[in-house]
């Protein structure tokens, strides 16, 4: 199979196939199954590991996803920002550490699913490979912030062009042909999670319970001693 052909495939075709799969699934199992629609704790299960794996795992991939998606947003802005040397550190470290945590966490989740046989017995297939493409995908990325430095600069400048050249549906794979195994690797792997997500329970994402924000505070009552 030649470059051009398969360059063609991981970063057009595929892109497509898992975009639109998340379209379509998302809505129709929102629409058949709105009460799957859940992260499903386990808390009542296992409370000792359970906020040391969670809690740093959430912190570190909301501020990793965040920062992916300003750059994708506001590429000039970042570059710009990345224009005095100091500010660029401070980006990268920073990434960088969110980036760990993340890692440290998951391995956390994963650990204690697997070392927990009550949590065992509830963890499907589903969840196994969803937490195998989640922490490889946190490796590849690391592994990109610290051999393909500096990650802020080049994604504002060759991948959010590439990514907006998806959304306005004319595909330009010149940005991404030339970059890294591992860039592409990395890339590849966040188009399959993205197609996988409406099968997981990654689709708690989508519905955080907002109200809680502003709805008037719930009385408890207990009528016995605690
Ligand atoms: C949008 C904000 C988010 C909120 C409010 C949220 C909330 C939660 C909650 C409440 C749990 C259940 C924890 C438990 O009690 O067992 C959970 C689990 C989980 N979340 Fe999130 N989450 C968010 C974003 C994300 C993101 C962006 C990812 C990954 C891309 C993610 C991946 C996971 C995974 C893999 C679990 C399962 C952990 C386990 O039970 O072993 N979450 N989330």
């Amino acid at each position: 199979m030649s470059q051009h052909f398969l360059d063609q495939f991981l970063f057009v075709a595929l892109p497509y196939v898992c975009l639109f799969t998340f379209l379509l699934v998302t809505v129709a199992r929102y629409r058949m199954q709105s009460y799957s629609y859940s992260s499903l704790s386990s808390q009542f299960l296992e409370n000792e590991h359970h906020f040391w794996a969670v809690v740093p795992f959430h912190y570190g991939i909301l501020v990793v996803t965040a920062g992916h998606l300003i750059a994708f947003l506001i590429p000039r802005t970042i570059l710009a920002w990345n224009s005095h040397p100091l500010r660029l550190y401070v980006l990268e470290v920073s990434a960088l550490a969110f980036g760990l945590l993340t890692l440290v966490g998951l391995v956390g989740v994963i650990v204690r699913r697997f070392s927990n046989t009550k949590i065992r017995t509830v963890t499907t297939f589903t969840d196994w490979l969803l937490f195998a493409m989640l922490l490889l995908q946190t490796i590849s990325g690391i592994s990109v912030a610290l051999f393909h430095p500096w990650g802020s600069a080049w994604f504002a400048s060759n991948l959010s062009p590439y990514l907006w050249s998806i959304f306005k549906l004319g595909p330009d794979v010149t940005y991404v042909a030339a970059m890294p195994h591992m860039v592409k690797f990395h890339i590849v792997l966040a188009f399959l999670t993205i197609g996988f997500f409406p099968f997981t329970r990654l689709v708690h994402v989508l519905v955080i319970p907002n109200p809680f924000l502003w709805r008037k505070p719930q009385v408890v009552r207990w009528y016995r001693k605690r």
